[in-house]
Formats: structure tokens, sequence, C-alpha cells
């Protein structure tokens, strides 16, 4: 049985494919055509998943589509009128995604339709491994939902609660991401990370934005809030309430935004706290799973998790739309098999393209780089790049599958010694080039965490925070609050990433290492070997490990190659993606 699942046409489009109840791959569009958060239907991805599985188009049985087209269409009527235009704006076509999936992928067998968010359901508790639990799902919006609440065993899940748009703390999140200066759907992440610096002085004033009910519910002022209309998410009675205009898009933040962004991360994990609470009194269940684009914020999930009434705490690793797919997949496989749920749980994400040492190779000798091979001798290449690390290097570190989800988590990652105090200025300054105020994470094995961190669970996904305890100094990777978002790392599920943390952990005591997605700024992870060394050339990574590969900037001069990337980025990319590797 192979079902294919798929989120498109708002943002993070993703496939997956299901084979027999197991995912056995998954990407992200973006990263194949480089557009972030790229929203279009992922015929790469398609094209992906059915290599990867060794099919071919008429291998799949089902394709199951992330959310219903009339249910949101009804909600986009609802809210799409313009009534000084007298004209109705911002609607999707609800045939386009069938349209699409007919014309663009090519697929003429059935297709089911879920609802958006019992695939945010499905997509975390299908893949937790609980017998059953709690869910929560909480997004901006999807059809008319914003907030579920439900619970799953074997038998389904069942939303019993919901609170609709336009009501939703996913869009007043969005709302004063937008008023603090940075972009809906992409700042929220920057929000979270400022809050720390600022005080919580304008908790009053963020309560008037929203009121608490009974049953789950909540309701926004909307007198506040103008994006029903779709001109500005914020509207000038914000302004007048914080008594300050909005932030311009990279000018300077000041303490003010830092207060403001406070505030608002206090609030969201209050609403949080009291409405897992409301979960837990009416399911009564230990376990809780978590989905929806504001489960990325990690500080309020960690919040739920300590402070709750919840034992186990699962949250999907792409919580966003894009892991919908994941959902959508699930629930179709599980009607397929006469209603009963019966999908494996996630043991990792490592589920995107991987390329072979051959076609490293084979892209390396094409070019006048100078490498080292360790193809016949890895461990002696960890011990040289553990050493590398231990001295300062930061290493650009692209390894086997790539990750599905948000976060790079030790396969298409650049890595850093976390002990040194300048260490995120010059990430920053070399790659990232991202807002100083933001934090890097770490990964930790696992099996060391306690030492170092104060949690007792794992957390794979980078999708927890907690206190840094350790007697090390860890400047690079410890928030101004003494908080880290960490990765627990182990053999079973990154063998060689382990391996490399060990020895890092054998020669300086340490074994944590920084770890922040091998991009630059605006632009998504990096997918291919041709990525990563483009990526890398741009920059000033000190060091390249492509597989078993090492290729160092003191070595090279890329003087050449830069200029010809400059000169015709996209032809030597789409040239080289092909056959034909020659950057000179
Ligand atoms: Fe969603």
């Amino acid at each position: 049985m192979n079902i294919i699942g798929i989120s498109a046409l708002y943002h993070d489009s993703a496939c997956c494919i299901m084979q027999d109840g197991r995912i056995t791959a998954a990407a992200q569009e973006e990263r194949f055509t480089r557009i972030k958060h790229d929203r279009s239907m992922p015929y790469h991805a398609f094209k992906y998943c059915l290599k990867s599985a060794g099919l071919s188009i008429t291998n799949v049985d089902l394709i199951a589509y992330y959310e219903k087209p009339i249910n949101k269409l009804s909600r986009q009527l609802w809210s799409g009128y313009d009534i000084e235009k007298g004209e109705l704006k911002n609607i999707m076509d609800p045939y386009r995604p069938n349209r699409e999936i007919r014309e663009i992928l090519g697929y003429d067998g059935p297709i089911v339709f879920i609802n958006h968010h019992l695939s945010h359901a499905a997509s975390s508790f299908c893949y937790s491994g609980f017998d059953k639990a709690a869910i929560l799902t909480v997004d901006s919006v999807g059809e008319w939902a914003t907030t579920t609440y439900g619970y799953g065993n074997k038998e389904g899940i069942k939303l019993f609660k919901s609170v609709d748009f336009p009501d939703s703390i996913g869009l007043l999140y969005s709302t004063i991401t937008s008023y603090l200066g940075f972009r809906v759907n992409n700042g929220e992440y920057k929000v979270m990370g400022l809050a720390p610096y600022g005080n919580p002085i304008y908790v009053d004033k963020i309560r008037k934005l929203i009121h608490m009910g009974d049953n789950g519910q909540y309701t926004l002022n909307m007198k506040y809030f103008d994006y029903i209309t779709g001109k500005k998410m914020y509207s000038d009675e914000l302004i007048k309430l914080f008594d300050e205009s909005e932030r311009i898009p990279e000018s300077k933040i000041s303490q003010f935004h830092k207060d403001i962004a406070r505030s608002l991360q206090y609030v969201l994990e209050e609403v949080m706290l009291e409405k897992a609470v409301y979960l837990y009194e009416k399911t009564k269940l230990e376990n809780l799973c978590m989905a929806g684009g504001v489960v990325l914020n990690c500080v309020a999930n960690s919040r739920i998790l300590r402070d709750g009434p919840f034992k186990r705490v699962f949250i999907q690793p792409a919580p966003n739309d894009s892991g919908a797919a994941l959902g959508a997949a699930a629930i179709a496989y599980s009607k397929i098999a006469q209603n009963e749920l019966k999908v494996k749980k996630l043991e990792h994400v490592y589920l995107g393209p991987e390329y072979s040492s051959r076609e490293i190779k084979n892209l390396l000798d094409a070019t006048s780089i100078i490498y080292s091979d360790y193809e016949y001798t890895s461990n002696e290449l960890i011990k040289v790049v553990a050493k590398k690390l231990a001295e300062g290097k930061v290493i650009a570190w692209f390894q086997g599958k790539m990750e599905f989800g948000p976060r790079a988590l030790g396969n298409r990652s650049i890595l850093a010694d976390p002990r040194v105090s300048s260490m995120k200025d010059k990430i920053n300054s070399m790659v990232k080039k991202r807002e100083a105020f933001r934090p890097f994470a770490p990964s930790v094995l696992e099996d060391k965490v306690r030492e170092h961190f104060d949690i007792d669970i794992s957390s794979p996904y980078m999708l927890l925070t907690c206190n840094v305890i350790s007697n090390l100094n860890l400047p690079a990777i410890t928030h101004v609050d003494s908080s880290s978002r960490i990765q627990t790392v182990n053999e079973y599920t990154n063998p060689m990433y382990t391996r490399l943390i060990r020895e890092f952990d054998r020669i300086t005591g340490c074994p944590i290492i920084l770890n922040t997605s091998f991009n630059v700024r605006g632009e998504p992870i990096v997918m291919s070997p041709l990525n990563a060394l483009t990526c890398f050339i741009n920059t000033k990574i000190d060091c390249l490990v492509l597989g078993n590969f090492l290729i160092e900037r003191s070595n090279n001069s890329f003087t050449l190659i830069k200029a010809i990337i400059a000169k015709s980025n996209t032809a030597v990319e789409t040239k080289l993606d092909g056959r034909l590797y020659s950057f000179i």
C-alpha cells in the first residue's frame, strides 16, 4: 500500500510517501527549488519520494491532501469580501489542488482531502508511539479551526472542540511579529528569541487583545486586528494601545520591542498552558501530542511539559504545515485499514535525499578544489574534524539523508565549539548574517544530557528548551536567560554525528557541539553536495565535510570559482545539478 501525503499552496509545501504504514521518504519543496517556504505543488519532492521508494507513479494507490479546499473557501469567502471595492480577494480556487495533482504531478488515481487540523493531529499522534493520547493542535488558521482539542486511540482520532477563525492565538502572535517589523510566517521564531531580553511589562496590554473563555475557548478583540480585511495584520488601535508606531523592518531593535516580545511570549505561554489544562481535564489522559505552526514555539512547549498536567509529550518534528502531509497520509491509511490506526512510530526524520560517495567525488574531481579523501577511513575523518572543532574552527557538516522539517539535526549542519565566547559573532560574520540576538542551539550526547541541561527526557528534534546547568562554560549556546534549545543525539538515529560528538568529548571533556543549519540567511537549508559546495565557497566557513571528503578553505583559493558563480549562478547550478560537474 503506497500512499502519498501532500501539503501545498499556502506555505512550506511538502510531500511524503507511506509504504505499508511506514513513512519511508519525505521532503519540503523549498529544498529542491531553493525558494524559502516554497508554496507550490511539491513536484520535486513528489519525484524524490517515488525515486526513493523505487516506484513509478502507477504504483501510487492514493494521494492524501492535507486540507479540504471547499472548507477553506467558505472561510475565505466569509473574510475576503472587500466592502469598499465590492469584490472578493485572496481566494484560492478550490479546484486548484485537484487540478495541479493531475496536471503537475501527472497522477490520475484516487485523491482524498483530509481536514487541515485532523492532518495536524494525526501528524503527531500517529507517529508518537502512544496507544492513546490527548491531542492539541494550534496554528494561525487552516480551514476554519485555529485551535483544536481531541484525543486519539487505536480506533481513531476525535477532535471534540475547536476555536475558529478569526480567533487565533497563532494570528495574535503573528500580528505582534508583524508589528515588531518581522515577516509573518517567518519572524515568529525571532520574536521568541528576542523575548528573553525584555521584561513582561506590557502583559496587561497584550491581555486586552485576547479574552479567555471556558471550555477551551478564547476570543480576540478584533478592534486591534486588521487581518480579516487582509490589508495588514494590526489596526491603528493596536498602535494607540502601545502608544508607539510599528518597527520598520531591519531598523534598530529598542528595549520597547524587547519588552513587547517578552510580554507576548508570556501571554502565549499563559494561554497554551491554560488550554493544555482544559484538555487534560476533559480527557484525563497522561500523554499529550501536539502539532500546528504555533508548536514551533519550543519555549511554550517546554512550559507545557514542565508546568502542565501531562506526563509525556510528543511534538511532531515538523509541526507546521509541511508535517501535515504526514498526518494526511496516516489518516488515509487508517481509513483503508478499516478505521484502525495502524501507523508506525517515527524513529527519526532523516527522510530526505542522500548522495553517494561517487556522486560527491565526481563533483569534487570536476573542479580544481583540493580535498582529502577519507572514504575508507571515516574514523580518521572524525578525529580530524573533532580536533579542528576543538581548535575553534567552524565546520560545515554534510552527511547522509537530509532532515525533514525545519531543523538541521546533524546531516546538513554547521558545527562549532560551544565553549568559545566569540563563536556566535564569528559564525554570524562568516555565514549566518542573522540578528545578533538570536541564540544558537547545541547537540548533546543523549547519555550525558542530564549532566549539562535541566531536562530528564530526550529532545531529538530541537523542539524543547531547558536551563543550562553545566559546569562547563557554554556561552555560544546559552541564551541570555540561561536557557538552551537542545538536540539530544544517539548512535541509533545518527551514528556518524554521535561518533563525532563522542570524539569531541574525548579530547575536550565537552559532549556538546554548537549546531546551526547549513544555509545563509534567507535561503533554505542546503540539500545537495552542489548546494553545500556553493554555500561553502560563498561564505567564510573554515572546512566543509561532504560525506567522507574534507575540503579546507586554507588549502584552496576559490577566487575564480566565486567569480564564475557570481556571474552565472543559476546557469552553473542548473548545469551542474544535471550531469556535468564542471566549475572551470
Ligand atoms: Fe496549519
